[in-house]
C-alpha cells in the first residue's frame, strides 16, 4: 500500500513503514534494504533499538532518493533533559542529516548514567535492582517543553510515543505546550484495541501509529483461533486482515519484520468487509491484554480501557 496520511505539520507520512524493535544489528541492515527495494519509505527506529547506524547504511546503500523516506527515531528515557544533544547523537548515528519525525519514546524520565557506565540506557533504582532508576525530578512534559525547540532543520516534525488519553490531555492542557504533537506512536493490536485514546488523537488532529500491530514475537495473535478462521473463510492471511485492520482504522502500521518475503507481503493492504472488521474489533472481549509488561513507576498504562499485560 502505498497509502500515505498527513501530519499537522502539512507533511505525508506512508501508513506503513518497517518497524525495527527487536532487530538485531545485521538483520535491520538486511531488512531495511530489502524493504527500501520493495517499496517501503517509511523505517521506524529508536536510539534504544541500537540499530540506527544499520538504518542509515541501509538507507544509504539502497540508492533510494533521503527525501522520499520518512524515517523517525526517538529519544530515549535518560536524555530527557537534553533532547537536542540526543537528537544529535541519533542524526550521528544514522548518518542523516534530518529525521522526518522525532518522538519521546516514554513519559518517563530516567536518571542518566554516568558517561563512562556500561550500561548507558538506564541506572538500576538503588532501592529495588529489578526496577529502573526514574528522574523524580522531571517529566515527560517538561520534555516536551524542550521539544518544541528542536531546530527544524534537524527534525521536520515532533511526537510522543506511549501516551494515554489520561497524560496527552495533561500535556495538552499545560501552559507550556505550545504544539500539539504531530503522532503518538502505541502499541495497538486487537488484543489493545484502545478506541478511546484512537478518537482521542483524531480529534486533536494526533496520527496514530499502532507498534505491534501483529502482536509481536511475544504473543500468539497471529495464531488466535477467530483470527485463523476469518483468515480462511475470506482467503486473507492473518498478518494482512491485521495490518488492512489498522489502516482502516486510520493508524499507521509499523510491522516489524526480518524475513524478505514477510516484508514483502506486509506492503498488502486490502478493504475489509464489515463482517471481518466486527470480527477484528471484537477479539479483545475473547482475549485481551498488552505486550509491553514492564512497571514504569509512573502511570502510564492510566485509562479505563488500558488492559493489563498478556498472560504467557
Ligand atoms: P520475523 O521478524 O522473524 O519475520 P510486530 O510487528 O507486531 O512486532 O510482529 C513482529 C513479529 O511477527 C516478528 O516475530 C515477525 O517475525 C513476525 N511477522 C512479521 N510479519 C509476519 C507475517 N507476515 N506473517 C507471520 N509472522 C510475521
Amino acid at each position: 500500500s502505498t497509502k500515505t496520511q498527513k501530519l499537522n505539520t502539512g507533511a505525508s507520512i506512508p501508513s506503513i513503514a518497517l518497524g525495527c524493535w527487536q532487530s538485531s544489528p545485521e538483520d535491520t541492515y538486511a531488512s531495511v534494504l530489502h524493504a527500501l527495494k520493495v517499496g517501503y519509505r517509511h523505517i521506524d527506529t529508536a536510539h534504544v533499538y541500537q540499530n540506527e547506524a544499520d538504518v542509515g547504511r541501509a538507507i544509504r546503500d539502497s540508492g533510494v532518493p533521503r527525501e522520499s523516506i520518512f524515517v523517525t527515531t526517538k529519544v530515549w528515557n535518560t536524555n530527557q533533559r537534553d533532547p537536542a544533544s540526543a537528537l544529535d547523537g541519533s542524526l550521528k548515528r544514522l548518518g542523516l542529516d534530518y529525521v522526518d519525525l522525532y518522538l519521546m519514546h516514554w513519559p518517563v524520565p530516567f536518571v542518566k548514567p554516568a558517561a563512562d557506565a556500561k550500561e548507558q540506557f538506564f541506572v538500576k533504582d538503588p532501592n529495588d535492582p529489578d526496577k529502573f532508576y526514574n528522574d523524580r525530578e522531571w517529566d515527560y512534559i517538561k520534555t516536551w517543553e524542550l521539544m518544541q525547540k528542536l531546530p527544524k532543520e534537524k527534525t521536520r516534525a515532533i511526537g510522543v510515543s506511549n501516551v494515554s488519553k489520561t497524560n496527552l490531555k495533561a500535556l495538552l492542557a499545560a501552559p507550556t505546550t505550545k504544539i500539539v504533537p504531530a503522532a503518538n506512536q502505541i502499541e495497538l493490536h486487537p488484543y489493545y484495541p484502545r478506541f478511546e485514546l484512537l478518537a482521542y488523537c483524531k480529534e486533536q488532529g494526533i496520527v496514530v501509529e499502532a507498534y505491534s500491530p501483529l502482536g509481536s514475537a511475544q504473543s500468539s495473535l497471529l495464531k488466535d483461533p477467530q483470527l485463523t478462521a476469518l483468515s480462511e473463510k475470506k482467503g486473507i492471511s492473518p498478518a494482512t486482515l491485521l495490518i488492512s485492520w489498522g489502516l482502516q482504522r486510520d493508524t499507521v502500521v509499523l510491522p516489524k519484520s526480518v524475513t524478505p518475503s514477510r516484508i514483502e507481503s506486509n506492503l498488502k493492504a486490502v478493504e475489509l468487509d464489515e463482517e471481518s472488521i466486527k470480527v477484528l474489533d471484537n477479539l479483545h472481549k475473547t482475549t485481551s491484554g498488552r505486550i509491553v509488561a514492564r512497571d514504569w513507576g509512573v502511570p502510564v498504562y492510566n485509562d479505563p480501557e488500558d488492559v493489563p499485560p498478556l498472560k504467557k
